[in-house]
């Protein structure tokens, strides 16, 4: 049942679960400033896409990545694992290296941070404080010291839990996450893994900043049925009547055939088939028509922002003119999602709507909701 807020009160008897089928998830959890839903309760338990690691082939090679309000460095150690670390000094808090997007990523033997100079390796562990940490007041000496005064085990940087699908590296801020990266991805690990992503170089990036909650725009993928209105040019193309949405329970999958695609043989996929994979709720993988394919990353600014970061991936990364259609088409269809998904916060904001009312064949995006709830009942 649709319920609607009365001036300024909120209905009180709105459920704060979805106990029907045809409610969706209360509004204030996509428009309260209080409801730290996007940053604690999603984005600091589900695992978050952090890039590929394509980027960084050799030791010491990193990028940072924000995620909501965390900073993170994500580096090559020396023994070719790709590890990450909160990027907060222990000595006094200070953000140990510069922004240094996966697009650009740069190189290091070690992490000194440039406050006081406390120095780590790249396993995290704390190898040198300057002498003047110790030794001197107002004469400080910063020729490096092997760690005096503090214990090495407990000041070194802290580690972030990651785990790989393929080239694709995921982060997980939770102490101990309650599901693995492999438990949560179910058959998209096999899915992603069949595919040969890590041929693949990465070719550009678009980051555009939307003015609605990020879960507006996840919920948006949940249907087909905005395709006739919001990507009217796009579906011309598309055979929507073999296309399939298959739902999972972290992830979604839509299959669909795109005609320009049929005779292209470069392409990646098997049967024709692009696919077009949302993982709940920070990754969407697309799968497209070119010999390539694009990761969406969403990350929240707060309740009514998020950027949606699209890198885009090619087996050669000076583009062919297929290759740059691709990203043409993937960067409009965006464009008409955030029309959309803009349109739809404007109004929502407003408070007017407690909780909407959805179709009764709907249950996809039901589905979306209860998983949004799920993370606020953990
Ligand atoms: S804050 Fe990093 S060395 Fe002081
Ligand atoms: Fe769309």
């Amino acid at each position: 049942m649709t319920r609607w807020n009365n001036g300024t009160d909120r209905v009180p008897t709105v459920s704060p679960d979805i106990t029907d089928e045809t409610n969706a998830l209360p509004a204030r959890y996509l428009t309260d400033p209080d409801v730290k839903m996007e940053k604690e309760k999603i984005f600091s338990r589900y695992w978050v896409y952090a890039g590929h690691a394509n980027c960084v082939p050799d030791p010491g090679d990193y990028f940072t990545r924000a995620v909501g309000d965390k900073q993170v460095i994500v580096a090559r150690d020396e023994d070719g694992a790709v590890r990450a670390f909160y990027d907060v000094c222990a000595h006094r808090g200070s953000r140990m290296v510069d922004d240094t997007p996966v697009t650009d990523p740069g190189n290091m033997g070690r992490i000194r941070c440039p406050s006081h100079l406390w120095t780590c390796n790249l396993n995290g562990d704390l190898q040198s404080t300057p002498r003047s940490f110790e030794e001197t007041n107002l004469n400080p000496n910063l020729d490096d010291s092997s760690v005096s005064g503090v214990d090495p085990d407990e000041n070194g940087l802290m580690e972030v839990t990651t785990d790989t699908i393929g080239p694709l590296t995921f982060l997980n801020f939770a102490d101990d996450p309650p599901l693995s990266l492999a438990e949560r991805a179910g058959t998209l690990q096999s899915r992603l893994e069949s595919l040969p992503s890590a041929e693949y170089e990465h070719a550009r990036r678009y980051v555009s900043e939307v003015e609605c909650n990020s879960k507006t725009f996840g919920g948006n993928y949940s249907k087909c049925d905005h395709f006739e209105a919001a990507h009217r040019e796009w579906i011309t193309g598309i055979q929507l009547d073999e296309s399939e949405l298959e739902v999972n329970d972290y992830h979604r999958v839509l299959h669909y055939t795109d005609e320009a695609d049929v005779e292209d043989e470069l392409r990646i996929h098997d049967e024709h088939e692009a696919q077009f994979q949302y993982f709940w709720h920070s990754t969407l993988n697309t799968y497209g028509t070119a010999d390539g394919y694009g990761t969406y990353i969403i990350d929240p600014i707060d309740e009514s922002r998020f950027q949606l970061i699209a890198d885009y991936h090619f087996a050669d990364p000076d583009l062919s003119e297929t290759d740059a259609e691709f990203i043409r088409t993937s960067r409009r269809l965006q464009e008409e999602e955030f029309e959309l998904v803009e349109r739809q916060y404007e109004a929502l904001r407003s408070g007017a709507l407690a909780q909407g009312q959805l179709g009764s064949n709907e249950h996809i995006l039901h589905r979306f909701h209860r998983l949004a709830q799920e993370a606020y009942n953990a």
